[in-house]
């Protein structure tokens, strides 16, 4: 496969030489392009010398004839485009079309699958802007990797590293792969945490970002699923294409899943779903007094186990957030809720899990055995989980 590798101006420029080798040992051909700012921080001639091809390195260059629709050629040329380190400059204008460069009028010349790994201080990442930027990237299709969380160069740590190579190359292999796999399905997918009302004002919660639901479904609609995503409150923008049922509570949420399950095929209960509520919510504001305030709390209604119980064919997965004894109690509430796979991470380490963007997971499976996959990206995660679901249907039915 040919594709564009886009380098940006950041200081992790100089990885994205390491990763136009490994994309070549995987067998794609690279282009590179560079940005001006990009030059600043690596030669093109590293890039020449690795790719065996002239790097390019402006809109305007010596040759002005074919300059002039060299990147409408590029962009016709190549079925991928890699953006890595992709700065904040970057995401704003591929989000928001601005095309005042080679990279950037390329991008909107192209109409192959478009990758950013994103790399920039913390607080460039954390802004309004930029997340906006990415979020309408990441709903009109663009896989986005990272950034991962560290100490960044200008000292400051926190999330805004460029993922190291050899994660940029496997969310490129994932992400491009050519499957159609999941063509004739619906798949049903529950995403974020739920809100319980305390009273008008006030509510529980929990840390849940839905970005790992997001992910699956993501990787649903990629693999040709008709998805509908059942979402609690979260700041993320829906995949397009996606039908999304926007949710507060889990008595809201249950009411969603179970207008929905005779049509889907595939049940992915990725939403952390609050156990308790307050079943007769006040009509009025919970007033202060100088007394001990005893909240008490109902158990919500256990959307997985009802599930569970009607599922028939279907394939239903659920997950289990774990402090401890991870294994051994995904493997519980795998048998006790009647699911075909439990996908069990580790919440209380730094990194992955609940509000980052990769995980750690060890998948269940009803068969009996555990696969325990390794740290990624929560998109190449969202893929691998599709990956085993269908290779477990066909054991399954195998055995019939
Ligand atoms: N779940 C659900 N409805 C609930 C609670 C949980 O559908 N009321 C689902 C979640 O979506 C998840 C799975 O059950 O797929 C496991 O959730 P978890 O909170 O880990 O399990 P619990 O059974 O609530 O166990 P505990 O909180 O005691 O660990």
């Amino acid at each position: 496969m040919n594709v564009v590798l886009g380098v940006g101006g950041g200081i992790a420029a100089y990885k994205a030489a390491e990763l136009s080798r490994l994309l070549q040992e995987r067998g794609y051909a690279v282009q590179v392009v560079m940005t001006e700012a990009a030059q600043q921080f690596i030669q093109p001639l590293t890039f020449a010398a690795l790719t065996g091809r002239k790097v390019v390195t402006g809109l305007f260059t010596e040759d002005i004839l074919s300059s002039s629709i060299e990147h409408i050629q590029v962009a016709r040329d190549n079925q991928a485009l890699i953006v890595a380190p992709a700065t904040a400059g970057l995401v704003g204008k591929f989000a928001n079309g601005i095309a005042d460069d080679f990279l950037t009028s390329m991008y909107l010349a192209f109409t192959g699958k478009v990758i950013m790994a994103p790399a920039m201080n913390t607080n460039m990442w954390n802004h309004a802007a930029t997340q906006h930027n990415v979020e309408l990237l990441r709903a009109r299709g663009c896989g986005i990797v990272g950034p991962g969380e560290g100490v960044l160069a200008c000292g400051t740590t926190g999330a805004g590293r460029l993922m190291e190579p050899v994660q940029i190359a496997d969310f490129v292999d994932q992400f491009l792969m050519e499957r159609n796999d999941l063509s004739g399905e619906t798949v049903l997918v529950t995403a974020g945490p739920t809100q319980e009302a305390l009273d008008p004002v006030r509510y529980i919660t929990n840390r849940s970002s839905g970005k790992m639901g997001y992910s699956i479904a993501e990787a649903a609609l990629a693999r040709g699923a008709k998805v509908i995503l059942v979402s609690g409150p979260v700041s993320l923008t829906p995949p397009a294409g996606a039908q999304t049922i926007k949710v507060k509570s889990a008595l809201e949420m249950r009411k969603a899943v179970l207008n929905h399950l005779a049509e889907s095929t595939i049940i992915v209960k990725s939403a952390a779903v609050a156990d308790y509520h307050v079943a007769n919510i006040p009509e009025q504001k919970v007033k202060k007094t100088a007394a001990r305030f005893i909240l008490e709390l109902d158990p919500t209604p256990d959307i997985l186990a009802e599930v569970g119980r009607n599922k028939g064919d279907r394939l239903l997965v659920g997950f289990a957030a774990e402090t401890q004894n991870m294994v051994a109690e995904a493997r519980r509430k795998m048998e006790a809720k009647n699911c075909d796979m439990l996908v069990g991470n580790v919440v209380n380490q730094s990194g992955t899990g609940f509000e980052s963007d990769e995980n750690e997971v060890t998948l269940v499976m009803r068969t009996g055995a555990n696969v325990a996959l390794a740290r990624a990206p929560k998109r190449v995660i969202a893929d691998q989980i599709f990956d085993h679901l269908l290779k477990l249907r066909l054991s399954l039915h195998a055995v019939k």
